[in-house]
């Protein structure tokens, strides 16, 4: 998978604030969350395909782009069934700090590369 693109994208639009690390996001994903969004962020790790709800696309962008980075951060940290989405997604606030949420965010934006 090629990350290379979508890493001097998402660099290009940072400002002055720290809007994540897409290496250490990359790490985290790979390790915790790949098994049901896939390598790739399609949804179609080798979990997921027995999840009830199938996750979104990442590589969508039409549906990923209206997803402001408020609400990805809080299913991450919270799961989805605080945010009325399937409870098939863990809350993760016990594993990461917020700002490897945020890394994570960053990561799981890459993926749509407009
Ligand atoms: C056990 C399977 C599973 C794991 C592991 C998992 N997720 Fe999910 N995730 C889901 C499912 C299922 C949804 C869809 C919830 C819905 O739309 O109702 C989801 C939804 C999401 C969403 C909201 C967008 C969407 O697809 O609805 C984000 C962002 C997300 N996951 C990120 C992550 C990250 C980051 C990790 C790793 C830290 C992770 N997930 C780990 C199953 C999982």
């Amino acid at each position: 998978m090629d990350v290379t693109s979508g890493q001097g994208m998402i660099r290009g639009k940072q400002t002055s604030a720290r809007a994540g690390d897409l290496a250490a996001g990359k790490a985290s994903y790979t390790t915790f969350c790949a098994k049901c969004h896939g390598d790739s962020g399609k949804g179609n790790g080798s979990a997921g395909a027995s999840l009830q709800t199938r996750p979104h696309d990442f590589t969508n962008c039409a549906d990923m782009t209206p997803m402001p980075n408020d609400m990805l951060f809080k299913v991450i940290k919270d799961g989805g069934a605080a945010s009325s989405l399937s409870s098939e997604m863990p809350a993760w606030k016990d594993a990461f700090e917020d700002s490897e949420i945020k890394d994570l965010v960053a990561y799981v934006r890459s993926f749509c590369k407009k």
